[in-house]
């Protein structure tokens, strides 16, 4: 048995060292030029963004095929699904970033990259204005022959007064390293004060607006760490902690089956979080948040105010959006069936959370598809390209017109884009998960510990990287073993 266990261990070390050996060490690549070997011109790819979106198409695509640039200002991707656990300190957040530049240099070709976001794209002209995040805000034009906009979106506080000055969101990783510093910092703070001082409570009560999924995974973990973690290092304290979510609907997590609804709820009820259903906020100051429900007004005082209530556009989208006529949504960008943008079909694709498209949700499962289909799509737009670049040579009609059928051919294998929804997962708290699964054309509803080991696999199936993989499985071992850390 021990030479057994041992034989697996060898084998287990060389494949984590193989795999890591493979994606630190990546074959050379072909670099960037003008025009390919046949003298044809090589056609300029610029993608905007480095998320879900944009990193998928990016991982899938020939870059040897064009000259890809890369444009974001975040200069690596964010595994969004395991954010709401960094605030607490279930995972680390170096744990589900991976550098652009590392996933660029493990494509074929050559990829340039730019740390800038784009301001202004101008569909006519093919051309985009940057502003760099390195360089001072210095600006730079560039030009494309097809572009993909993959920006994702912003939060959304649907102008509420006084949310964008006050709440923390959850979003972005400086997001989730605000949320804990002022945590810390009011559990510190309450420390000093005496139990029966009414700023102490102020300070312990967190509130968390919105109960959709990011909501909901969020207050689910914040209440893990009062419980598993806190209620040891400050067993008086952490009884004090009171977690609030609130929600303007009759249930949270409106996408899940009412069985999973009905599970969380119940599950929040016995983990003690104070579920504020068809409560509306209002308005919010740097103390209280105002909230209705039904035709009262309710002032609940808040430490913490965590604002998750869904996207809006960003204002590159909105731009864009306001040059076009065929942009009339203010939803986002709209796209046909093919993901090409309506008004630049010949040339712009968008992909993600900063398009609308009925049927095609904001989440990391569309945006992935998206990309990987946008890659077989540039795949064959290579070809149909280097056919007409053969048609512009070729002044023999009856060869013209043989190429003109394959290139036709070729556009007709453009099929649109299809959707493949598997399902929806989310944390719940208590190593408790749900999972709302979509396997054919049967569903399947999961709710319990069980489910919260699948939902852990399908999120380590689903990193990036190799070494996010081992990264966030590391943290996960780490926090059975020690518990979360309670420093900033
Ligand atoms: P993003 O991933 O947001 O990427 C947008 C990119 O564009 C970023 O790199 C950004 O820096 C860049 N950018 C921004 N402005 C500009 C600009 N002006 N120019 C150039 N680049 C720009 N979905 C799921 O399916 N499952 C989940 O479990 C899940 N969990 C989530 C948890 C949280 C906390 C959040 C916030 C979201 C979660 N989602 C989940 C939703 C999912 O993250 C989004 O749907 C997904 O990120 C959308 O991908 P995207 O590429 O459109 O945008
Ligand atoms: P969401 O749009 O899913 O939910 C926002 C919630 O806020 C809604 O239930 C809405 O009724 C509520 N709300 C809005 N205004 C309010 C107000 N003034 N007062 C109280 N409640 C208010 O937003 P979320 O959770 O940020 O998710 C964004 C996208 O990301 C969604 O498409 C979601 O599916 C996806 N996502 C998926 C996850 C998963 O699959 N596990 C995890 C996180 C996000």
């Amino acid at each position: 048995a021990l030479r057994a266990t041992l034989g697996s261990v060898l084998v287990g070390t060389a494949y984590v060292s193989y795999k890591l050996y493979r994606e630190s060490n990546p074959a050379p690549q072909k670099p960037q030029a003008a025009t390919f070997d046949n003298g044809s011109p090589r056609k300029t790819l610029v993608i905007l963004g480095s998320g879900w979106g944009s990193v998928s198409l990016l991982k899938n695509l020939d870059t040897t095929l064009y000259n890809v640039v890369v444009v974001s200002p975040r200069n690596y991707f964010l595994f969004t699904p395991l954010l709401p656990s960094t605030p607490v300190g279930t995972i680390e957040l170096k744990s589900i970033v991976e550098p652009v530049r590392s996933i660029a240099r493990r494509s074929p070709g050559e990829v340039i990259y730019y740390e800038a976001e784009a301001t202004d794209i101008d569909p006519t002209e093919k051309t985009l204005k940057i502003k760099s995040i390195s360089k001072d805000d210095t600006e730079m034009d560039l030009k494309y022959d097809y572009l993909v906009v993959g920006v994702g979106a912003q939060p959304t506080t649907f102008g509420i007064p006084g949310v964008f000055e006050n709440a923390s969101f959850l979003k972005e990783i400086p997001d989730a390293q605000e949320i804990r510093i002022k945590m810390m910092n009011n559990i510190e703070k309450a420390a000093s004060l005496s139990p029966n001082d009414p700023e102490r409570k102020r300070l312990l009560n967190f509130v968390v607006v919105g109960g959709g999924p990011t909501g909901v995974e969020f207050a689910a973990e914040l209440q893990d760490y009062i419980d598993q973690d806190l209620s040891k290092w400050m067993p008086v304290l952490s009884k004090e902690l009171k977690v609030t979510l609130v929600e303007a609907l009759p249930n949270i997590l409106n996408m899940f089956d009412k069985t999973l609804v009905e599970y969380a709820q119940d599950l929040f009820k016995q983990e003690k979080i104070d579920l504020k259903l068809k409560t509306m906020v209002k308005n919010v100051t740097p103390t209280t948040i105002t909230a209705k429900s039904g035709d009262n007004l309710e002032e609940i005082p808040y430490g913490i105010l965590v604002w998750a209530t869904g996207n809006a556009p960003r204002d590159v989208t909105k731009k864009l959006m306001g040059k076009m006529e065929s942009q009339n949504s203010r939803r986002g960008l709209l796209i046909n069936d093919k993901l090409q943008l309506l008004g630049a079909e010949d040339s712009v694709w968008a992909v993600g959370d900063c398009t609308f498209y009925p049927g095609l949700f904001p989440t990391a499962q569309v945006a992935h598809q998206e990309g990987e289909y946008l890659a077989s799509v540039l795949r064959k737009q290579y070809k149909i390209d280097q056919l007409k670049w053969q048609m512009v040579q070729n002044s023999n009609a009856s060869e013209t017109a043989k190429v003109k059928a394959k290139v036709d051919k070729l556009q007709g294998q453009i099929k649109p884009f299809k959707y493949n929804h598997q399902g929806a997962l989310a944390y719940i708290g208590s190593e408790k998960a749900i999972a709302d699964l979509a396997i054919g054309e049967s569903k399947y509803q999961l709710a319990g510990s069980w489910t919260f080991l699948f939902w852990k696999s399908a999120y380590l199936g689903m990193c990036l990287s190799f070494r996010n993989r081992i990264l966030v499985a590391l943290d996960w071992a780490k926090v059975s073993f020690f518990g979360r850390d309670s420093s900033v």
